[in-house]
């Protein structure tokens, strides 16, 4: 699903970095092309100043479902990957890898992201926070409890993605009516069709109060 589709409220729609991609790969050439010296520098692109980091690896840290992680990461990282492959927080899945699934959602500073289209690089200072934080003390999030009573997956893959955005929705519309419920999940996306099991979900949280 584009960003663009009018069809979806502000709300619905994951954060995307705030740079273009027409930046990005301008961004990204001058960073390739400068000598490499300590980091970082500075140079003007698309009529800013921008910080040039990399293209070797940069010390990083992050905020992740409460802790404080760190890595050396080369700044054209994803925060899914970073999440993934350093961090070893499987949860969020990648699926299309393009910002169209949403099966990577995760929270930032409580608002759903694509982490597939979030660097790594950009997501520090910001609060993270994945579907793995969401059982606590060995029991299920209501969110979690209720995709189980409502047989809300199948394959799986869309499930963390969907829980995490449902929460998310569910936060700032703890009473949403139909209407609310299609514009609010419209940027997760599920292959198996599950959708039906997913209302009825949201429906019963949005009954008992999550
Ligand atoms: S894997 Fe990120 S939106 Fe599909
Ligand atoms: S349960 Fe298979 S993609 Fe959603």
């Amino acid at each position: 699903m584009s960003d663009d589709d009018p069809n979806v409220k502000d709300d619905a729609k994951p954060e995307s970095s705030g740079v273009s991609r027409r930046d990005f790969l301008r961004i990204s050439g001058i960073s390739i092309t400068l000598p490499l010296v300590a980091d970082p520098r500075m140079v003007m692109a698309a009529g800013q100043e921008v910080a040039i980091h990399g293209p070797g690896k940069v010390p990083m840290e992050f905020s992740v479902n409460g802790k404080k992680l760190k890595a050396n990461l080369e700044p054209r990282v994803t925060l899914l990957d970073a999440l993934r492959d350093q961090f070893e927080l499987t949860g969020a899945k990648r699926v299309c890898d393009r910002g169209e699934c949403g099966a990577c959602t995760v929270l930032l500073d409580s608002k759903p992201a694509y982490s597939c289209s979030v660097l790594a690089i950009e997501a520090q200072g910001k609060s993270i926070t994945t579907v793995e934080s969401l059982m606590q003390g060995g029991k299920l999030h209501p969110v979690q409890q209720a995709f189980v009573d409502n047989d809300a997956s199948q394959c799986g893959f869309c499930t963390p993605g969907f829980v995490v955005a449902c929460k998310a929705f569910l936060d700032r519309h703890p009473h949403p009516t139909p209407e609310d419920l299609r514009h609010g999940l419209s940027g997760n996306l599920c292959r198996c069709g599950t959708y039906d099991g997913i209302r009825k979900a949201v429906a019963q949280i949005a009954q008992k109060g999550a």
